[in-house]
């Protein structure tokens, strides 16, 4: 399995590339995680990434394709991948094609969560993300025991959740990956998904997709 998860800020991407990724027994590739590590661990592509990430703007693309280059010489990767939140502009899934094609690889699907803005600014602000083991949960629709999380760390607001961030957040993805929507329609694998009911719900929409699609 070879699939992309796109959709905006909020959607829902990184819940359900968890449960996908480990249905199809692949790695969960997510550029946004990849970041944030990066700069917790004091790495100079965090350190390049930082200030784009805390406006809400996209990494630039030569940053970005430097971090996926790497994971996908992986080992774990050969097998396959379900990408959460990358590629994000046209020069980033073109650059994806052309890696896939130099190993006689292509997508298998790029599944699209839609969520209406409203649904998101409230998914964003009430999300509260583990320190520890980077476990994601929500105030109000998936509360942690107690208010910590279930490994027992605390767990803390991510710094691009405040309002005007999310905003922001919004308004690039609008304008810099909602055209891969047009990209991926052409080339047949876009499938789109109404990611707007529970967590269950919404992976067995996927994953009913997913068989449509052969896999
Ligand atoms: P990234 O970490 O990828 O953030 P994002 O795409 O903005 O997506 P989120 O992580 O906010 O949301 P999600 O869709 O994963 O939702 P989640 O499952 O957590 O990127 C962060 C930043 O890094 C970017 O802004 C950019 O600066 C940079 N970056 C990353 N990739 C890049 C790239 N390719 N190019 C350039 N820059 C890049 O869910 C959200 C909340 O809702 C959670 O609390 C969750 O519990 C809850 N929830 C989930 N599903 C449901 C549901 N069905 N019902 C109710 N609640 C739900």
């Amino acid at each position: 399995m070879r699939m992309v998860l796109m959709g905006p800020p909020g959607a829902g991407k990184g819940t359900q590339a968890v449960s996908i990724s480990r249905h199809y027994g692949v790695p969960h590739i997510s550029t946004g995680d990849m970041f944030r590590a990066a700069m917790a661990s004091g790495r100079e592509v965090g350190a390049r990434a930082r200030a784009y990430i805390e406006q809400g703007k996209l990494v630039p693309d030569d940053v970005t394709m430097g971090i996926v280059r790497e994971r996908l010489a992986e080992p774990d990767a050969s097998r396959g991948f379900v990408f959460d939140g990358f590629p994000r502009t046209i020069p980033q899934a073109m650059e994806l094609d052309s890696i896939l094609s130099e190993s006689g690889q292509r997508l298998d699907a790029v599944v699209l969560i839609d969520v209406p803005e409203e649904e998101l600014v409230t998914r964003a602000a009430g999300r509260r993300v583990c320190a520890a083991c980077n476990s994601v949960w929500h105030m109000k629709y998936n509360s942690p025991p107690a208010g910590v999380c279930s490994c027992g760390a605390e767990l803390t607001v991510r710094p691009d959740d405040r309002p005007e961030t999310v905003r922001a957040r919004l308004a690039v993805y609008r304008s810099q990956t909602e055209p891969l929507r047009e990209y991926y329609g052409a080339s047949g694998v876009l499938r789109v998904v109404d990611g707007l009911a529970t967590p269950a719900e919404v992976e067995k929409r996927i994953l009913m997709v997913l068989e449509e699609c052969g896999r």
